[in-house]
């Protein structure tokens, strides 16, 4: 039996670090009125890093795929297959797994995006694993990179004070062992307006709105039902007990949704990992960060059991369950 095994991971985050006062003074200036209180309270997020302009989601992604091929101790030329999962990409074409597939001294291999929004990573890792069991592609790199900072209304302290930019990576290899056990994807298109960024460039001009804007509540509310619900499906499809999970690995959007989501499946705080409070919300990237983050400092070991979840505009779900 072929399986889909997790064999090194990367992260990149831009230097340029700022904390909740900072953003508070910044849209002070603005005549907006935040706090590094309601922020934290609210949300959990203490900083985010933000990429300077004309940095790129692909110069990010690249940055976390050099990393995670390193860490999986093979050569960009291995790489057979890339995913990237952006709703920020450089252009509207070519992809940026294109661009990152240039930028790493390769080709040959296939290369495509998947927009999946928050939920990107997990949909990019799903796609990656049917491919390889498919016998499609044996070594592959699932990038998830954003510069979100490019998309919010610095205007609307709603939004604008959770996102972060960032890049994380991993790469897949066909194994002999178990791997990726067990994924479920879900979306409700019905849900399209709660999250969004709905603008469009058509006949050179901008169409529509070009900021993010989110029903923060609404969102709130159907995360974690969804999540929730997931994380037994995905479980009961892999046949095994919640209780057997090492780690979760959930989407970093506010800590408040993921600590509702751990209470309600039983899992302990001292199994989830959050970086939110570093990274803010990276969108596709904040999974494969927070993967990278727990696996180098040794939380995450080889042989653990790994639920990762993302959750986001579209509206789209999703868990993955892997034995790392
Ligand atoms: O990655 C995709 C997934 N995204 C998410 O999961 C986000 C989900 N939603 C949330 O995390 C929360 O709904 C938010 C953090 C966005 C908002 O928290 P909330 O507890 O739902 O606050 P709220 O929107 O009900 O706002 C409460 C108050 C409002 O003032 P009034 O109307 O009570 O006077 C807001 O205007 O907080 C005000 N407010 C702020 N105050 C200070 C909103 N943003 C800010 C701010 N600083 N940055």
């Amino acid at each position: 039996m072929l399986y889909t095994k997790i064999i090194g991971t990367g992260g990149y985050l831009p230097p340029r670090i700022v904390s909740n006062n900072d953003l508070a003074a910044q849209l002070a200036e603005q005549g907006l009125e935040t706090s590094d209180q309601w922020i934290t309270e609210r949300t959990g997020i203490r900083q985010r890093h933000l990429a300077e302009r004309g940095v790129t989601s692909s110069q990010l992604a690249t940055q976390a795929a050099r990393r995670a091929l390193s860490d999986a101790g093979i050569e960009a030329s291995d790489i057979d297959l890339i995913i990237v999962a952006t709703s920020t990409p450089d252009h509207i074409f070519p992809s940026t797994a294109c661009l990152v597939q240039n930028e790493l001294g390769i080709s040959g291999g296939a290369a495509f995006d998947v927009q999946a929004v928050c939920s990107g990573f997990v949909y990019a890792l799903t796609t990656a694993d049917a491919l390889i069991k498919a016998g499609v592609a044996s070594k592959a790199l699932v990038i998830g990179a954003e510069v979100f900072s490019t998309i919010l209304d610095w205007n609307d302290r709603g939004t604008c004070v959770l996102f972060g930019d960032g890049a994380g990576a991993v790469v897949l290899s066909a194994s002999s062992e178990p791997g990726i056990l067990a994924a479920q994807l879900k979306a409700d298109g019905s849900q399209n307006g709660i999250l969004c960024t709905a603008g469009n460039v058509s006949y050179g001009e901008v169409v529509g709105d070009p900021f993010l804007r989110m029903d923060g509540q609404a969102v709130f509310k159907f995360a974690v039902n969804a999540l929730t619900q997931s994380a037994q499906d995905v479980a009961s499809k892999a046949q095994i007990d919640l209780s057997e999970i090492d780690w979760m690995v959930p989407h970093q959007a506010n800590v408040r949704i993921i600590n509702f989501i751990g209470r309600k499946l039983g899992m302990p705080t001292d199994k989830i990992v959050i970086t939110l409070d570093k990274h803010a919300n990276t969108s596709a990237a904040s999974v494969p960060l927070a993967l990278d983050a727990a696996r180098k400092d040794g939380r995450i070991k080889a042989g653990d059991t790994v639920l990762m979840q993302g959750v986001g505009g579209g509206f789209t779900w999703g868990s993955v369950l892997a034995r790392m």
